[in-house]
């Protein structure tokens, strides 16, 4: 068996069971789960009709490069959320099963396994993927801690010359998980400027860009800081999804977007790993993809969540609204695991310790003693965690 699989590490969820094995949590209370990064909001009625409509796709083997119809809704799309010119649907986007299987395929693709050994940079926490891509493709992951100290985010000036010379690709989240930060104009022209000078590959995950608060004021992404720095899209990629936007995480659909000459290898990567979207879910991605109203509706959703949560926790713990995404990300006072156990046992409430979303790098686990809560149950369920939390 390949050697790098003995690298991968349990799964944060392997963990929180672990963690809670043998433990009954309070049968007083109704179990709420606030662990999860999961949209419970419902599907909107047209993308599940799109989808059942266009049944008769699974008649025909899809392309890998998707239907052209497809592409151009993501290309339209793109140009009216980032503010860009359109891009070229035959060699600047790609259609993806989800983010997830994306950022991981993306590594295999980029990573050249050459001696000395590759570096892939991750932010730290991060989310699993990054990681686990890096291992397989024969890489060795470098963390860059996100702390409160620099405001959540990736400090590139701590990153030595020798590792930045052997740096191949740079997975960066905005708006972060589990932090909600968003990366800003500044920080964007530091990693295109590094990626100029040593010639590393930058994933952009943007996975959460759709769910923010100031409907007048939406996430900056990748394409858009290169476009305003007068820059084309060398060496950059975008990762954007419909599972959190349009709260079809099980339907599997987003897409990749940016340096043409990448995708082109990517695009070939894929053909041979088989992974071409159903023709049902490209339709009903485009039926999603066409539409903001059900968006607006659902960050409206979590707005009202994070409006009525985040200041009675304020109280308790340190915690501050995010810039967008759907987490709380707050410090616990205590071991975050011991937080997480207490909970679920006196409370039957479940939240991520922090620490298992990170790694130890430059002597600390920058998620220790943080908690991550996913505000992704309904207001009413939001609110009951919270007064269970205050009790707790
Ligand atoms: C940071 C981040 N990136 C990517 C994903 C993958 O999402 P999907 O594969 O549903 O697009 C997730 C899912 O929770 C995530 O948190």
């Amino acid at each position: 068996m390949n050697p790098n699989l003995n690298k991968l590490q349990p799964y944060p969820f392997q963990r929180l069971r672990d963690l809670f094995a043998g433990v009954t949590p309070n049968p007083a209370y109704k179990p709420i789960n606030l662990s999860i990064g999961e949209p419970k909001h419902a599907t909107p009625a047209l993308i599940q009709e799109a989808l059942t409509h266009n049944l008769a796709g699974l008649a025909n083997y899809p392309t890998t490069a998707g239907i052209p119809a497809l592409r151009e809704a993501i290309s339209a799309w793109i140009s009216r959320r980032y503010q860009i010119p359109a891009l070229d649907i035959d060699k600047e986007i790609i259609p993806v099963n989800g983010s997830r299987e994306a950022l991981f395929a993306f590594a295999q693709a980029v990573i050249n396994d050459s001696r000395p050994a590759p570096v892939v940079i991750s932010p730290n926490p991060f989310y699993q993927i990054y990681e686990g891509a890096a291992f397989l493709a024969g890489a060795e992951p470098y963390y860059l801690n996100t702390l409160p100290e620099n405001d959540f985010a990736m400090d590139f000036d701590g990153v030595p010359e020798t590792v930045l010379q052997r740096t191949q690709l740079v997975y960066l989240c905005s708006p972060g998980n589990p932090s909600g930060k968003i990366m800003s104009l500044e920080q964007w022209r530091q990693v295109f400027e590094l990626s100029d000078r040593y010639g590393f590959v930058i994933a952009a995950d943007e996975c959460y860009s759709e769910i923010y608060f100031d409907e007048g004021n939406p996430p900056l992404g990748a394409l858009q800081a290169a476009h305003r720095l007068g820059r084309d899209y060398t060496r950059l990629v975008i990762f954007s999804s419909l599972s959190k936007r349009s709260n079809v995480p099980g339907m599997r659909s987003g897409f990749v977007a940016g340096d043409a000459k990448v995708l082109e290898k990517f695009l070939l990567y894929r053909t041979y790993h088989g992974c071409a979207m159903n023709p049902a879910v490209q339709a009903a991605s485009i039926a999603a993809w066409n539409d903001e109203a059900h968006v607006a509706g659902n960050r409206r959703q979590y707005a009202e969540k994070f409006k009525a949560v985040t200041p009675l926790l304020q109280d308790k713990i340190e915690v501050g609204m995010p810039d967008a995404a759907f987490y709380l990300w707050g410090r616990t006072g205590i071991p975050d695991t011991e937080f997480a156990l207490r909970l679920y046992r006196d409370f039957n409430v479940t939240v991520l310790p922090g620490s298992y979303l990170a790694r130890k790098a430059h002597g600390i686990n920058p998620g220790k003693n943080f908690v991550r809560l996913a505000l992704v149950a309904s207001l009413d369920e939001c609110m009951e965690a919270t007064s269970r939390i205050l009790r707790a």
